[in-house]
């Protein structure tokens, strides 16, 4: 039975669902990951991809933008399609000084400034990756990229944020800014499933002086991908 989201038919997804932001990325994933991948569902024009990486089944499809949107699909998945891993590959805006454009973010925490996940009065949640996932993610890692672990930003405007904030989010050590996976690892806790984000930095807060060509995008994103799989299928 197709859900509300999601028309695929049930068993279509594998345990492992990688989730961009972007639709046509998701495309683009499966394409260069699982070239017989099957388009398996496509409301809204979010379209899910499952096939096999390596011998093992591999779902890919997009979370639109934003926490509410994410958590429609997550929640669809983990829910109804008995989804047990969704590993978000994303970017972020760089916010810490060393986090330069290019470089990996692996998120083990996601401070939030949402209410969607407000679920214990008088409680401020700390939305945490899973262990098994993030330390496999790690593991992945190679000497060509520059990986930071650490906590990002999952907010809910991209526009127009207090400088004052940011900047103390900053001071803190967050490393960048999202819009996404401070919900994804509450579902992940929430439905007792597993949920990693791995970003690859897009553009700098602070220092915008350092934008990637269209080429170092490419490239740079399949180092963040590198380790989404081996999360996937750890
Ligand atoms: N905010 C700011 N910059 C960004 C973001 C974001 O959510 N994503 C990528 N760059």
């Amino acid at each position: 039975m197709p859900t509300p989201h999601i028309n695929a038919a049930d068993g279509a997804f594998a345990p492992a669902v990688l989730m961009p932001g972007d639709p046509r990325r998701a495309e683009r994933i499966a394409n260069l990951l699982m070239p017989d991948a099957e388009k398996v569902s496509d409301v809204r024009g979010i379209g899910a991809f499952t096939g096999e990486y390596n011998g093992k089944p591999l779902s890919v499809m997009a979370s639109g933008m934003g926490q509410p949107s994410l958590s429609i699909y997550a929640t669809e998945l983990f829910t109804h399609y008995g989804v047990k891993r969704i590993i978000r590959v994303g970017t972020c805006g760089g916010m810490a000084t060393s986090a330069k454009v290019g470089d990996v973010v692996v998120a083990m925490s996601a401070h939030t400034d949402s209410s969607m996940f407000n679920l214990v009065p008088g409680v401020n949640l700390a939305p945490t990756a899973s262990w098994n996932l993030l330390s496999a993610a790690i593991a992945a890692a190679d000497d060509s990229m520059n990986l930071h672990v650490g906590p990002v930003a999952s907010r809910d405007r991209f526009y127009g944020n207090d400088p004052d904030g940011v900047k103390t989010l900053a001071d803190l050590g967050t490393l960048g800014v999202e819009m996404e996976t401070a919900a994804l690892y509450m579902l992940a806790a929430q439905h007792n499933a597993e949920a990693l984000t791995v970003l690859t930095v897009s553009d700098h807060l602070f220092d915008t002086s350092g934008d990637m060509t269209a080429e170092e995008r490419e490239h740079k994103f399949e180092g963040a991908l590198k380790l989404a799989v081996a999360a996937a299928h750890c």
